[in-house]
């Protein structure tokens, strides 16, 4: 068969997805698979035309690669791809959206302020202690994302957030564990612990790809009752988005046990220090076989 794989674009994300496709590109072409790496751009659907894939390998990351757009483009253009589903990419894409239907099937999310740039308040008094996590409300690989102490930063974490998304969200920095968790045709299938570098304020661009820039702890030490909420939160939020392929469930284990989910990842990084490659792996799925997996479960 002729395979696509698409990266790259307008996307703040775009290196990473560049890392992603090549690591796919050289799975592909070790196969007996026809495959042509392609940047997602105004020129993709004549590259598309000419070269007639049988189907997409989405190596995007962020942008119009991940919120729906791409996956809307190959609909209309009758050809399949991995992964979600126009709906349910636009909805991973939204933080803010993502958590109101977490929240409605019951997932605790994190109490979470929006601002946007039409109502940006003159008074920014919050109703939870500092330090707080100020994010783009779209974005991904933490780009955007500040650790804010005090009041007086605040103003300027959220005007550099609106630089990457035209929402921001303010939410408690939550004290707890890092814990994420795969997933694989809606099957949880490992989950894994970041310890990012203790010099860095989380787990930052910086520690998610400068190898060493995170330990990751697999499979992750938790308790039964424990792997059971956090397999429980990944499948009622993989229901509720309508995911397809594979994806990520990002969460904040608290020392009581409870699980916080921050966000789900529809189309999770697959770069050398991706965790969910390395979930993968710990399960015996090698990354030839988790990417060959993922392309049988193309289609439209
Ligand atoms: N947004 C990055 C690629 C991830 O979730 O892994
Ligand atoms: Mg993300």
């Amino acid at each position: 068969g002729r395979v696509a794989v698409l990266y790259g674009g307008d996307s703040p994300e775009a290196e990473v997805s560049r890392m992603t496709g090549e690591g796919v590109l050289s799975v592909l072409s070790s196969l007996s698979v026809v495959a042509r790496g392609m940047e997602v751009g105004p020129g993709l659907p004549a590259l598309l035309s000419e070269f007639h894939p049988d189907a997409c390998f989405l190596a995007t990351h962020g942008g119009k690669g991940e919120n729906g757009a791409l996956q809307g483009l190959l609909e209309v253009m009758e050809i399949p791809y991995t992964g979600t589903g126009v709906l349910g990419s636009a909805l991973g894409m939204s933080k803010s959206v993502s958590r109101k239907l977490f929240r409605s099937g019951g997932l605790v999310v994190p109490e979470t302020l929006e601002f946007s740039s039409k109502d940006f308040p003159r008074d920014l008094a919050l109703p939870f202690p500092y330090p707080v996590i100020v994010k783009p409300e779209s974005a991904g690989s933490s780009i955007g994302i500040l650790k804010v102490d005090s009041p007086e930063c605040l103003r300027d974490a959220i005007s550099d957030a609106m630089s990457h998304s035209s929402k921001v969200l303010v939410e408690p920095f939550l004290v707890g564990r890092e814990i994420q968790v795969g997933l694989l045709f809606g099957e949880p299938i490992g989950i894994i612990e970041v310890v990012p570098d203790p010099k860095e304020p989380f787990y930052t661009f910086s520690s998610k790809y400068q190898p060493g820039g995170s330990r990751h702890l697999f499979p992750a030490a938790v308790t039964e009752p424990e792997e059971k909420a956090l397999h429980h939160a990944a499948s009622v939020a993989w229901d509720l988005l309508d995911l397809r392929g594979v994806a990520r469930l990002d969460t904040i284990l608290l020392p009581s046990g409870d699980v916080v989910v921050l966000e789900m990842n529809t189309l999770p990084g697959m770069t050398k220090t991706s965790l969910l490659p390395e979930i993968a792996m710990g399960m015996g799925i090698p990354f030839p076989d988790l990417v060959c997996r993922i392309l049988n479960g193309a289609c439209l």
